[in-house]
């Protein structure tokens, strides 16, 4: 990951921004500057798209495999946008689609063939399922190896330890976003709203290792510190990770604070993020309202994707364990 090339967002004052006035509101008096996370994917998938390349040179297609239950549209059309991306980086992705009414038994068929089949590097089970399925135990048969979404128990644990594996793709791709626009986080306070397995609680873990875009004071707050605003008006770089629209507003942001927008609902294709507009006002620095955290979650997964594809083919080399921790 690279180190910040730019100054203290934090410190600086607001009219500084090299960015000028925002546009996540389209407020005049907003004054923050924007975090957009589209840069930072295309970074991040242009080195996989060489690894990828380099791979193909080697005689091995990197393959991510995806898993479908149901006919939600949402999810569908997820899926589609990965197997395009997937295309475009030069992956293979065979895809396994089972009715809404496919049994437990029948997902975990699906997964083990992927599991077994050698030519498949990475796996991903689209999340929800139908409500009569368990995707916690679904997620646990996944080979800890394939698993993409870095959400697999014995990855989170990895990531609990400082052991090399797959990282749990949003807040990984914070860690990115943050370096890539020069956010210093290193000895800063991080204020986190959200313990949830996906973000919170694992962007604590990784904010807190000792890396130098890490390296953090970090507290998390949820709904047991009721007077959460006290904290949150003390951080440098304030992540919303609540799922609750609005709920971050310009008096829990301390001023010139950097805000990071995890957080989001949707109300049918709506998207409703934690963090109210408002907030550029305040803040030095802010992710957009859309392209933000989301295209640097993606670009993560790829990301573990073509690494998982590289630790087996060293593993079948003979040059490499095909475990991530060996
Ligand atoms: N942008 C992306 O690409 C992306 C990717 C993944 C997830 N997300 C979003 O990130 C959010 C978090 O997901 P998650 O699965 O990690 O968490 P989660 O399981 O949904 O948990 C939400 C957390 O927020 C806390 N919280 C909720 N309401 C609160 C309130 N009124 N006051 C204080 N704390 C409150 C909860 O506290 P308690 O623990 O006390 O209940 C809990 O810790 C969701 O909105 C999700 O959609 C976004």
């Amino acid at each position: 990951m690279s180190q910040p090339p730019h100054g203290d967002v934090a410190s600086a004052p607001a009219s500084s921004s090299p960015s000028g006035p925002s546009e996540a509101s389209g407020d005049a008096a907003a004054t923050a500057r924007l975090l957009p996370g589209g840069p930072v994917a295309e970074r991040i998938l242009a080195e996989v798209a060489e690894r990828v390349a380099a791979l193909i040179r080697q005689g091995v297609t990197p393959a991510l495999a995806t898993v479908l239950v149901g006919d939600d549209d949402a999810s569908a059309g997820y899926i589609r946008i990965k197997q395009r991306q997937a295309a475009e980086l030069g992956f293979a992705s065979p895809h396994a689609h089972l009715p809404a009414d496919a049994t437990q038994a029948d997902l975990h068929a699906v997964i083990e063939s992927f599991n077994a089949d050698p030519a498949v590097h990475g796996l991903l089970v689209q999340y929800p399922v139908p409500a009569h399925l368990d995707y916690d135990r679904a997620l646990m048969a996944v080979d800890p190896d394939k698993d993409v979404d870095g959400m697999h128990p014995l990855n989170m644990g990895r990531l609990a330890l400082g052991l090399p594996g797959p990282l749990p793709c949003t807040p990984a791709g914070i860690e990115e976003l943050l370096a890539h626009h020069g956010i210093p986080v290193s000895g800063r306070e991080v204020v986190i709203l959200g313990r949830g397995a996906t973000l919170g609680r694992p962007l604590a873990i990784l904010l807190g290792q000792k890396r130098p875009t890490a390296n953090a004071a970090v507290t998390v707050v949820h709904t047991g510190v009721p007077d959460w605003p006290r904290y949150t008006r003390r951080a440098d770089i304030l992540v919303a990770a609540a799922g609750v629209p609005g709920i971050i507003r310009p008096e829990h942001v301390k001023p010139g604070a950097v805000v990071i927008g995890g957080g989001v609902r949707y109300a049918g294709r709506r998207l409703l993020p934690d963090v109210d507009e408002s907030c550029a006002r305040v803040a030095g620095a802010i992710t957009p309202r859309v392209g933000g955290v989301g295209p640097t979650t993606v670009a993560m997964l790829f990301r573990n994707a073509v690494a998982a594809a590289e630790r087996a083919a060293a593993a079948a080399n003979g040059s490499g364990d095909r475990t991530v921790s060996g």
